[in-house]
């Protein structure tokens, strides 16, 4: 069986969002990856729209439904972001933490701290028809938490694995990982994984018998500017015609 990619497509957004012009398009972006062989889109609207826009999750949402592919919101537990995803709904809604200040997702949602929270949001989506899922650490308080809410996927935080500089401590924050992943099995949770991922690391994680899904997003969106640049250009040179 093959892990399924599905590809975080907001740093497109965030490409646009730079010079706030018309390009690149995120419908297009998603139509190319699911071409190339990803399984499903995840957009991540953020409460300050500081990338994705509303009109974007609408459009995208349609296309990927058109596609058959599964399309999933990453969204904070908020009730703007509960009554949009009952409006719009996803095949999979995932909770992430969300702060202003951040950069990108830093951690994993405290589902041991918010756990009547995020049990009552997991009951209205899942009412809604959409599939649950928790962005939480790979520990196992968390997984526990999150198996007693309802939800019926957790995604591990790949990001101390994929940050890890040295190789005992990657060692060990791979072993963190595929012992949550084993108690999320255990306790009948599907079992995702994403953050910081990129090609020389990934494999180890897919290679986790529980994981069956990996959301990468900034890593691929690097790797398009390298291996498409040599197109791009090409194509720019042809556009300026000749005199
Ligand atoms: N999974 C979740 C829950 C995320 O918040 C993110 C980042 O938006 C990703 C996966 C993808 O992370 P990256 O862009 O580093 O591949």
């Amino acid at each position: 069986m093959t892990v399924r990619l599905h590809v975080n497509i907001d740093h497109v957004a965030t490409l646009r969002r730079l010079r706030d012009t018309r390009y690149p398009d995120l419908v297009t972006a998603a139509r190319t990856c699911l071409g190339a062989g990803a399984r499903g889109i995840t957009m991540h609207l953020r409460e300050d729209r500081r990338h994705v826009t509303d009109a974007d999750v609408d459009a995208v949402r349609k296309v990927v439904a058109d596609s058959g592919a599964v399309f999933n919101l990453e969204m904070a537990l908020t009730e703007e972001m509960v009554s949009i995803a009952s409006r719009l709904r996803p095949d999979v809604a995932t909770l992430v933490p969300e702060r202003r200040e951040e950069r990108t997702t830093e951690g994993g949602l405290d589902v041991a701290l918010g756990e009547r929270a995020v049990t009552a949001a997991a009951a209205r989506l899942a009412s809604a028809g959409i599939r649950v899922s928790l962005f939480v650490n790979p520990d196992f308080a968390q997984i526990e938490a999150a198996a007693r809410t309802g939800a019926r996927t957790v995604e591990l935080h790949t990001g101390e694995y994929c940050g890890a500089t040295d190789g005992a401590e990657k060692a060990r924050e791979l072993a963190r990982l595929a012992a949550a992943a084993q108690r999320a099995g255990a306790l009948g949770l599907e079992v995702a994984a994403g953050h910081g991922l990129y090609y020389d690391d990934v494999g180890p994680v897919a290679a986790i018998t529980e994981v069956v899904e990996l959301n990468i997003g900034h890593g691929i969106v690097c790797r398009a500017v390298e291996v498409g640049l040599e197109k791009a250009v090409r194509e720019m040179v042809a556009a300026m015609g000749p005199r």
